[in-house]
């Protein structure tokens, strides 16, 4: 097997975003493109030379090829192992575990998460470094930087390498290793939770409806959820991985986890709905006629942590996303946890977690996850879910009854306005961020503005500063509005409007988050002249 040398160039704006570097699937199947990344994230991190990483992808278009890409290129650059998960496949969150328990020195994870997948959908790399997180910023700017001056990179010749049953195999001098992408997962889930509890929950009737959206938890829930927990075959739907999800949009919220939805707002309805995305990370929880939305999911979560065995002794803390709503700092605060405001995207709880600051933290784009491993994890999230009922013996819609009673409701939506021009996103944006000194004080809607700020970070754990993370309004009366470009897109601008307000009044907890943000939907135009500047009058997605 010989090493080739093949020369290149810099390919521009191999930049790694919120999660990872996404693009068109095209763009990444053309010349040197995945190759010229994969080169950058070698040199990024030292050299591919004795090292070894985890490897493993979501199961969408290009997700095989790549991975054996990426094989020929650790081989053809020295390193000593490759784990990967059988068939290239590993959540992400299972991809977090086996970077952290097998001590390896990060690990390549092939997915563009939530984003629909094909030929002419999306496809995303990211690197992950030994604690198991997502990249920090040093890290993907060394990335970066070396994909700015790549010049050629290495690859072995060599066959397709056999990933699709556990065993090793060597290629070149490096042993890959592949897994059952499943089996330390699951091991871990049955460290955390109860499962004899939640077992005997299913013994007892309980019926769930589990939407794998045809991407890659359905292996992960079907081996779980029927296989140790004994829940009903069927429990798990659309649960085989397909290259293009079967067409689905493998985000679970209301909108894209539809079917989801109407099977949970139907008469006869499952006692628990619950979603997952591409790769496996976020999660989506329903009860019957009751949407849970992430932000409170998190603040329930918190609330009744002790109950499972991995968390028994309480919580050291939670963070949350500076968007994701304030539901969980009341539960902090009423239990004396320590708490913590971060930016967007998972990489900054990663310090926190290390540090042993916090145990639980969540962002309200349906992301959860705990210290168990550093990333965001779907299922995780749905087994809490089912311990708690488990341990309580409550149906959704009481848990979330119970929560408001004690804490108060927090209503939350986000409005995105998605393909917008970049030049027209980022001109709302920045006419906003200079108006922000002039707002405070001011009335919009009939409600006061308290304070207006871009919200910048500054990590407690490594001094570092994170900012321009969002522009955030605040109201009298606990309301809130923020304002912020995803950092994820693949085309255009998409402006995310993150609405919350706040009520105790028992008698307003049963209304329509969207009509009781009505104020705040109506304040959030007004301030930003969205409808006037992109000529859309209503949001592309609500969640
Ligand atoms: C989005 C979500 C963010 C999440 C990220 C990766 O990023 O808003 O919470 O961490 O996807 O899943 P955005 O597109 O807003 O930058
Ligand atoms: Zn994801």
């Amino acid at each position: 097997m010989d090493v080739i040398t093949v020369a290149t160039d810099p390919i521009e704006g191999q930049k790694p975003g919120t999660s990872g570097l996404r693009k068109k699937t095209r763009v990444f199947m053309g010349p040197h493109y995945l190759e010229n990344f994969v080169q950058a994230i070698f040199d990024g991190i030292g050299g591919a030379q004795g090292k070894t990483l985890v490897l493993g992808g979501d199961g969408r278009y290009f997700n095989d090829r790549a991975a054996q890409v990426i094989l020929r290129m650790a081989a053809a650059q020295g390193a000593r192992r490759v784990i990967v998960g059988a068939g290239a496949l590993l959540s992400t969150p299972a991809a977090s575990n086996l970077i952290r328990t097998r001590r390896t020195d990060g690990g390549i994870i092939l997915s563009a998460s939530h984003n629909p997948g094909g030929p002419d959908e999306d496809f995303g790399v990211k690197f992950n470094t030994p604690n198991g997180g997502p990249a920090p910023q040093d890290v993907t700017e060394r990335i970066h930087a070396a994909s700015m001056r790549v010049s050629d990179y290495r690859i072995l010749e060599s066959q397709d390498i056999d990933l699709s049953r556990p065993g090793e195999t060597t290629l070149g001098a490096t042993t890959v290793e592949v897994v059952d992408p499943v089996a330390d997962y699951a091991a871990l889930m049955e460290r955390l939770f109860d499962f004899d509890r939640i077992a005997a929950l299913f013994a007892g009737g309980f019926r769930m409806r589990y939407d794998a959206m045809n991407a890659v938890t359905g292996p992960y829930a079907r081996a779980i959820l029927e296989g140790r927990l004994g829940a009903p075959e069927g429990t798990v739907v659309n649960g085989h991985p397909l290259p293009d999800f079967g067409g689905m949009h493998p985000d679970p919220n209301p909108i894209w986890a539809k079917e989801l939805m109407d099977a949970m707002m139907a008469e006869g309805a499952p006692d628990l709905g619950a979603a997952s995305d591409g790769d496996g990370d976020r999660n989506m929880i329903v009860g019957p006629h009751t949407y849970v939305t992430p932000s409170d999911s998190l603040a329930v979560l918190a609330a009744n942590a002790h109950l499972c065995p991995g968390y028994a002794d309480g919580l050291e803390g939670v963070a949350r996303s500076m968007p994701t709503s304030r539901a969980v700092d009341r539960v902090a605060q009423a239990r004396g946890m320590a708490f913590y405001e971060t930016p967007t995207g998972w990489k900054f709880f990663g310090n926190l977690l290390d540090d042993g600051r916090v145990t639980l933290c969540g962002e309200e784009s349906a992301g959860t996850g705990s210290a168990h491993v550093r990333e965001k994890d779907g299922l995780w999230a749905v087994l809490m879910w089912l311990n708690l009922l488990a341990a309580t013996g409550k149906t959704v819609p009481r848990v979330m009854a119970d929560h408001w009673a004690e804490f108060g409701r927090d209503f939350y939506s986000r409005h995105d306005y998605e393909g917008l021009d970049a030049g027209v996103a980022g001109k709302l944006m920045e006419d906003l961020r200079l108006r922000l000194d002039d707002i405070a004080g001011t009335e919009w809607g009939g409600r006061m503005v308290e304070a207006a700020d871009e919200f910048a970070y500054d990590d407690p754990v490594d001094g570092s500063r994170a900012e321009a993370q969002g522009l955030r309004v605040r109201f009298s009366g606990g309301g809130r509005i923020v304002f912020r470009l995803s950092g994820t897109g693949t085309s255009g601008a998409t402006l995310r409007v993150y609405l919350e307000d706040y009520t105790d009044d028992p008698a307003r907890f049963g209304e329509d988050p969207q009509v009781a943000l009505a104020p705040m939907i109506a304040a959030a135009d007004a301030l930003a002249g969205i409808a006037a500047r992109t000529g859309r009058t209503a949001p592309d997605v609500r969640t």
